[in-house]
């Protein structure tokens, strides 16, 4: 079997970069809240080692989150960071006190003693930069340990049980701001743990084969394709594995990019072969939409009718026993809340959330673990072509969201098609596509006055949108330069009938959202 590490998450903003580490270091890991682990669990996961996060809780409230006894008991090496550390002191028999003195940000340790996870990096005497985020600290080592890197706030900055292959650092070896952490992470993993650091993304593809057939069995499984990297990679890894016990659903809304139906048809149907339902069903769209411009109810009426025709689709394909999902490992880890109360709706996003218990379906759901960018490696793995993975993010209710403020109309959702390919052919033109998240036009529900050869103009303003974001959830305007604006502008209102101005949007994410509505 595979060497995987087990991470045990205590509710820190940055668990998932622990992940990451660990999987760069070419070992699998998974990250699972603290109070969902029983022994059985452990037993069944068997673990090489065990990564106790951070989190926002403290070891000295009566009722914080502790680590499961049995870790300590399973002859395993464990790493405790932060959080991590301080319950690992304290269940271990040591103390944690909340300290006046807080550490926040860059801090330094002074190294004084060898250790294994400092192995080939930290030598003893050196002063070496970490990233700390801290309140409480460890004051007393619990038996066995030992002290090996100190700092001004945190004197147990870094202790070890090198019998036991227990470690435990106050600091955050997975930020980047902790410039040796990533291999600090893999010394445990591969020195310590003794994992052989040969896990890639081939062997993640055939594990999730296995797993889809071993879930499945003979059942069938239905898939809403949306033309979006998550949902594309969904369905050819369970074409792959279950063949043709997958039903593809593709719900064409009608607010799709130019091209990009027939583009979905042409490579799922015909070039990959899997069973693919289209049902065009922009009428029923429009109709439902009416003349509706608030923006919370477009989404709502969009992601309930997706549902019901998606539901429809799908009995008379003869219905399904299980319904797949493009869920990502950010979605799942978002829902593991420590601070109990609901956080506030920025905007509802469109998914199939209502659809299995409606549909009395189970989930199949082989994207859980994996974050963006290893989607689309194994995207690229299982054959899917470049520019497809590529893709930047496009919301669920599309172009119904770019054209904010007034009605929504065929003819208005076709301007806007033509001026976004144009602006993303000028893009892929200049070679500007991979640098940037999303880049996006908007159609204003405003006109203006123009002139064109000796004629007067009363055409719509299109808005022109380009951020850069690493995870969607905070962004910057793109500082494209002036002659590329220009260029696309000119050919924008040169070639769309019914733009006669444009203009660049140079707001940040926040206070401003990605998408306009
Ligand atoms: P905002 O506009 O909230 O967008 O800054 C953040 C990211 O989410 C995408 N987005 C959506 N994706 N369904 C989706 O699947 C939706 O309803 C939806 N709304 C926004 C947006 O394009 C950006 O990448």
């Amino acid at each position: 079997m595979t060497d995987r590490i087990l991470i045990i998450d205590f509710g820190s903003q940055v668990t998932q970069l622990i992940a990451r580490r660990v999987r760069e270091s070419g070992v699998y890991s998974e990250i699972h809240p603290f109070n969902s682990i029983t022994d059985a669990f452990l037993d069944e996961y068997a673990p090489k080692a065990i990564i106790l996060s951070g989190g926002p809780a403290s070891v000295t409230w009566e009722e914080s989150p502790r680590a499961p006894e049995k870790v300590f008991e399973m002859g395993i090496p464990v790493l405790g960071i932060c959080y991590g550390q301080q319950t690992m002191m304290e269940q271990l028999g040591g103390k944690v006190e909340t300290s006046d003195h807080h550490e926040f940000g860059r801090a330094f340790v002074d190294v004084n003693k060898e250790c294994s996870i400092f192995k080939g990096i930290w030598e003893v005497g050196a002063k070496e930069q970490v990233w700390m985020s801290h309140g409480d600290r460890v004051s007393k080592l619990a038996p066995g340990f030992e002290v090996v890197a100190t700092s001004e706030g945190a004197p147990f900055a870094a202790v070890a049980n090198e019998e036991k292959k227990f470690y435990a650092v106050q600091f955050h070896p997975e930020v980047v701001h902790t410039p040796h952490g990533a291999q600090l992470i893999q010394n445990f993993t591969h020195e310590v743990a003794g994992c052989s650091g040969d896990w890639t993304m081939a062997a993640f593809k055939d594990q999730a084969i296995e797993a889809i057939r071993k879930q499945v069995g003979d059942g069938k499984v239905i898939c809403g394709l949306s033309g979006g990297v998550d949902s594309s990679v969904v369905a050819v890894l369970l074409h792959e594995a279950i063949g043709d016990q997958l039903t593809c659903v593709f719900v064409d809304t009608g607010f799709m990019r130019a091209g990009e139906a027939e583009e979905v048809v042409t490579l799922f149907r015909d070039h990959f072969n899997i069973k693919l339902i289209h049902k065009d069903a922009s009428k029923l769209f429009f109709d439902a939409l009416g003349d509706e411009i608030d923006p919370e109810k477009k989404r709502k009426t969009i992601g309930g009718l997706f549902i019901d025709v998606f539901e429809e689709e799908a009995k008379a394909a003869g219905g399904a026993d299980f319904l797949a999902q493009g869920t990502l490992y950010p979605d799942v880890i978002e829902s593991v809340s420590f601070t109990g109360g609901p956080s506030v709706t920025i905007k509802s996003h469109h998914n199939v959330g209502g659809l299995p218990a409606r549909m009395n379906m189970a989930l199949v759901e082989p994207l859980r673990e994996l974050f963006k960018d290893e989607v689309r490696e194994l995207g690229r793995e299982l054959g899917l072509p470049d520019h497809f993975v590529g893709r930047h993010p496009f919301p669920g209710p599309g172009l119904a969201i770019r054209i904010p403020g007034q009605p929504l109309t065929p003819e208005k959702c076709d301007i806007l098609r033509k001026a976004d390919a144009i602006y993303l052919e000028e893009i892929r033109n200049a070679g500007l596509y991979d640098a940037i998240w999303q880049a996006f036009a908007v159609l204003l529900p405003v006109r203006t006055v123009g002139v064109m050869g000796d004629a007067r103009t009363y055409d719509y303003v299109c808005a022109l949108r380009a951020v850069t974001s690493t995870d969607g959830m905070t962004a910057d305007y793109y500082h494209f330069d002036h002659e590329f604006l220009g260029r696309v502008t000119n050919r924008i209102i040169n070639e769309v009938r019914g733009i006669n101005r444009v203009v660049y949007d140079c707001t940040s994410k926040p206070p401003g959202t990605i998408e306009w509505e």
